[in-house]
Formats: structure tokens, sequence, C-alpha cells
């Protein structure tokens, strides 16, 4: 018998996180690269490419123009960096919503192409129907209620949700929607604390919380805004490092050994090997003419 190799180690699944309600609390953050994916792999239960890429990698003010095929090739890299941690990637704004016909049409596009292990999509009671469709599918879906970011242009900008107790029902609705659904987890975002750890208790799923309240059964970031590379970040994050002026430092003192001619150094250059260097005759000792 032939046992691949690439199943020596066991990634998690939607099930595994689903089975964590209540337990150990599940450790998550975004990577969109095979690199960062290597280092956050080894410490993470689950690892989300998130639309946030759009603002990250591209620049970009909102979610709204990442398209698909972004999601699919930045969760390629994602794939071929990590070995445990169960990859979540996110549908873009207009890969869903239109009916529950796109939305699958998409999740299966991305979990074929990818190899990925869940999808993630903004929404709550407006979605259920969808999620419950991918669900009887075979698509595991991650839900994501609170303040949705996809929804910017009706929200008209990014504001904590729930801060006031006469909001909190419909909030409350949303996470018991998506739950009922069959969604294995739902993120909470940007949702006033009492609210947050009040819908953990209430829904049978796990939370996981960004912005929310350390009574969620698991966190998430974005890896770039943790790590102190991102130029302006929300309140609800905590840099756990400060790489921007390590990396500034590298990039100056680089600039300043190519101007002085200092690097590339001996070191960092080939130099011919010795078998190929042409030896010169000794004087008097060439080779005879015909
Ligand atoms: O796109 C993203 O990074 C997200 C997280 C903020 C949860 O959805």
């Amino acid at each position: 018998m032939i046992v691949s190799v690439q199943n020596t180690i066991r990634r998690l699944t939607a099930p595994d996180i689903r089975a964590r309600k209540g337990g150990e609390p599940i450790v998550s953050l975004t990577s969109y690269h095979a690199h960062t994916a290597l280092i956050v792999d080894a410490y993470c239960d689950v690892i989300l490419v998130g639309d946030s890429l759009g603002m990250v990698m591209h620049g970009l003010e909102t979610t709204i123009p990442v398209t698909l095929d972004m999601m699919i090739l930045q969760g390629h890299a994602v794939m071929r960096g990590s070995k445990r941690a169960l990859v979540v990637i996110d549908l873009p704004f207009g890969s869903y919503e239109a009916s529950k016909e796109h939305a699958f049409a998409s999740a299966a596009r991305v979990l074929k192409e990818t190899g990925c292990g869940a999808i993630k999509l903004e929404g709550g009671r407006r979605m259920a129907e969808t999620i419950a469709f991918l669900v009887e599918r075979g698509v595991p879906v991650m839900g994501h209620v609170g303040l949705t970011p996809q929804a910017i242009n009706a929200l008209g900008s990014f504001r904590a949700q729930g801060r006031d107790e006469a909001d909190w029902a419909p909030i409350e609705a949303d996470a018991r929607a998506v739950a009922d659904a069959g969604a294995f987890a739902v993120v909470l975002e940007a949702v006033a604390e009492p609210l947050a750890r009040r819908m953990t208790a209430q829904v049978a799923i796990p939370t996981i919380g960004i912005g929310a309240s350390p009574a969620c059964d698991g966190q998430i970031l974005v890896l770039e805004d943790m790590l102190g590379l991102s130029p302006r970040v929300p309140k609800f994050v905590k840099r756990f490092g400060d790489l921007g002026p390590s990396i500034e430092q590298a990039v100056k003192n680089y600039a300043a050994e190519v101007r002085a001619r200092t690097f590339p150094g001996t070191e960092n250059v080939y130099p011919m090997r010795e078998s190929t260097i042409t030896k010169l005759p000794e004087r008097g000792k060439g080779p005879s003419r015909a």
C-alpha cells in the first residue's frame, strides 16, 4: 500500500473547530502569503485569507473592489505555506449575495481551486438561507456578523455595533440565524463587549471575536495590524510587534550600502570555479604552431 506523505500531518477541519465551543480558545490570524502562513501555522488553529488583503496588500480604501480571483490566488499561497491550521477563505463582495446558487458556484471554485477547508461570508439573517444551502451541499461556512466591512457603503463608516442596548436584538438575531443555518463558527466584529459575551453564551457554535470580548470562543486579528505594519489600525488592535521601524531601518541600511558600493560584498557574489579559470601559458611554453 502506498501512503501519501502529504497526509502525515492532519489539518484541522471545520468540525474540529466547531467542537471547540466553550473549550480551549481558538487562535486565529489572517495571512495572505506562503511565508507568513508558515509562521502563523505553527501557532494558530485557523488561518483566514481575509478580503482585508485588499487594504493590506493593495492599498485599497475598502474591501469592495476585491475579486474572487484575488482571494483564490492568495488562498493558494497560504495553502502552500501551511500544513496544520484550518484555512478559511473569504468570499468577496459581489461573489455570493445575488443568489444561493451564485454563492455555491463561488464557494465551489474556492474549495476546488485552493484545497482550503472552509469559506467565510458576511451577513446574518439575510444570508441564513444561503448558508444553509451551502452547508447542505458540503461547503463549511464561517459566518461574520456585527460590523460587516463589505456593507461599508450602506453603513457609511466603520463603527462599533451594539453600544446601545436598544440595538442588541437584531445583532443577536443575526448570530442565531447564522448558527441555526449550520455555520461551524461565527466572527463577531466590533461588537460591544457585553453584547459579544451574551451572544457567545447564546449561540451553540464558537464565536471568534475581533474587537468583541475575551469571553468569545476564539480571537482573530489581521496579521499586519498586530505586527505594527499597518499605518492606521482600529482601537481593538493590540500591537504585538513593531516591525515597521525595523523594516525601515533595514531598507535604509541597504540603500546606504548600495550607494557606497559596499553591497554586494565578496561573500555575496559568485567567483569563477577554479577549474574554469583560463590558465595563461608560461612565457616560451606556449602551444607550438603547426
Ligand atoms: O478580512 C478579514 O481580515 C476579516 C477579519 C477582520 C475577520 O474578515
